[in-house]
């Protein structure tokens, strides 16, 4: 079995966009620059700010968090979005989510301009992947395809089975195993049998957040599984994927901590260089 590092596959992202960023630095006398907004106090987002904020600053890219009171108004994070749609200096913006209650969340996505939109949220993003245009892909889909790829380059004619629909994972996802000619079958909540739909698959990306959801006999011999799953649970951590009896069948998998989780910072990365790339055409 692989297991597969997300540690390491991240690391080495980021050392190529490091060496990216000193080029763009070079030949343009500037760096890309990433705005980060948080709202409120949520423990889970404190920590995946700062680490978002700590790989930009070790690759090079100027970076710059925005903190905000949970009961700030909706009016004046359109308005700092806004501002930050005409810096010049600023090539990518991601507002930190879940959002407080009073704040919607997708007047707040459509704000961003879809030039700047390093998250591939905003429905011209959308619209864009699923065209299969020029587009931001969202982070943690592009990272567990990154990861798929390094395993199996050539992804034509494979079955892959995705588990949950969501705006954040599933559905990006879906798009990109589909630019690579899989065969995609896209799963969720009220799936008849969704053991019978995994059993099929070359490829399993569960996103779902059910802890250790998938299990052995729902994995064909071989297959590559990608556990997007974060779960607080009584044992600690876990993924969607029950790890110690998947990795006895699987050909590859990924770790909950340490296999999609990094790789989706480096992304995000990736995703504010390639803004700042768009915008120096
Ligand atoms: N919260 C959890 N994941 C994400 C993400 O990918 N982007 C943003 N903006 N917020 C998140």
């Amino acid at each position: 079995m692989i297991l597969i590092d997300g540690k390491k596959e991240a690391a080495e992202l980021r050392e190529t966009l490091k060496y990216e960023v000193s080029e763009l630095k070079e030949k343009f006398n500037k760096v890309p620059g990433l705005t980060v907004i948080l709202i409120g106090e949520m423990a889970p987002s404190q920590i995946y700010v700062r680490n978002k904020e700590k790989s930009a600053n070790e690759v090079g890219l100027k970076s710059e968090v925005i903190r905000y009171p949970e009961a700030i108004e909706e009016k004046i994070v359109l308005e700092k979005i806004k501002e930050l749609n005409n810096d010049e200096n600023v090539s990518g913006i991601l507002v930190q989510l879940p959002l407080p209650k009073h704040i919607d969340k997708q007047k707040v996505i459509e704000a961003i301009l879809p030039e700047k939109d390093v998250d591939g949220f905003h429905p011209m993003n959308v619209g864009n992947l699923s065209s299969g245009y020029e587009s931001s892909v969202p982070c943690t889909p592009l990272g567990c395809y990154l990861l798929i790829k390094k395993i199996e380059p050539n992804l034509s004619g494979k079955k892959a089975v995705m588990i949950g629909r969501s705006n954040l994972n599933g559905k990006p996802m879906t798009q990109l195993l589909l630019k690579e000619n899989c065969t995609v079958t896209i799963t969720h909540s009220k799936t008849k049998d969704l053991k019978a739909e995994c059993l099929e698959a070359d490829i399993i990306v569960a996103a779902v957040g059910i802890p250790e959801l998938v299990k052995a006999d729902w994995v064909k011999k071989d297959a590559i599984v990608i556990d997007v799953g974060i779960n607080k649970t009584e044992k600690g951590i876990v993924g969607d994927v029950d790890f110690k009896e998947v990795s006895k069948i699987a050909k590859a998998l990924t770790p909950v901590p340490g296999g999609v989780g990094p790789m989706t910072i480096a992304c995000l990365l990736k995703n504010t260089i390639e803004c700042f790339k768009r915008s120096q055409r």
